[in-house]
């Protein structure tokens, strides 16, 4: 299992877990510069909320993808987002779960670190994601939000360039899930309520 108690001794600061926010529905619906999606290695569609994205944004984000010629796991890919509010997609592919001593962890903190960085790179400020691997990847919720909060609030501290970051949660548990994992791990921070 992956080791990360390195980690929890040096916490990110409070101006980075600010710049986190927690927000319940459907990422299909939020305009940020870049909704995330949770894709697999052919990065053809899936279901999900693979299937949900490809549906809203129309048949042209299929065919860019194809040009891409698919996505390792761990790693990030960008296409324009069409006919979605958000201006891009930023394909990653996360981990199956197969018992966390598989490099599942470091796999999965990969993948926002990897979006992270590939919306920098693209000058983009705001960016939402799911909750990557938890659905037909079976990566448990407890484990994977505190992945993907640490990972994205250590990114920040070090990054001024992206403003924003949702994590768009599809249930009422799964938001439950984050906060308490905001909490715990920002030091007793709140996650701020202003949209993007
Ligand atoms: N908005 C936000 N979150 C959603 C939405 C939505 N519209 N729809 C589902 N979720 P999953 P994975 C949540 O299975 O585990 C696909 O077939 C869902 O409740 O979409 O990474 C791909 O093609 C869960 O919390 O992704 C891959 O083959 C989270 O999104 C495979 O599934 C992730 O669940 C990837 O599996």
């Amino acid at each position: 299992m992956w080791d990360m108690s390195a980690h929890e001794s040096t916490p990110a600061p409070v101006a980075a877990w600010q710049r986190i926010g927690l927000r319940r529905g459907d990422i299909t619906k939020v305009a940020a510069d870049a909704i995330v999606n949770a894709a697999n290695t052919t990065l053809l569609g899936g279901g999900g909320v693979d299937g949900a994205i490809h549906r809203a944004a129309g048949p042209e984000l299929k065919e860019e993808c194809r040009r891409l010629g698919g996505c390792p796991t761990g790693e990030a890919r960008i296409t324009c987002g069409y006919r979605l509010p958000a201006r891009h997609v930023i394909h990653t592919v996360g981990p199956v779960w197969r018992g966390g001593d598989r490099g599942e962890p470091e796999l999965l903190s990969s993948c926002y670190r990897r979006s992270l960085e590939v919306a920098a790179a693209h000058g983009l400020e705001t960016l939402a994601f799911p909750s990557i691997s938890t659905g037909a990847y079976g990566y448990p919720i407890r484990d994977a939000c505190r992945i993907a909060l640490r990972t994205t609030a250590e990114w920040l501290a070090l990054h001024p360039e992206i403003r924003r970051v949702w994590f768009v949660c599809f249930s009422e548990a799964d938001e439950a899930e984050y906060r308490k994992a905001y909490v715990e791990l920002s030091g007793g921070l709140e996650p701020p309520a202003a949209p993007v």
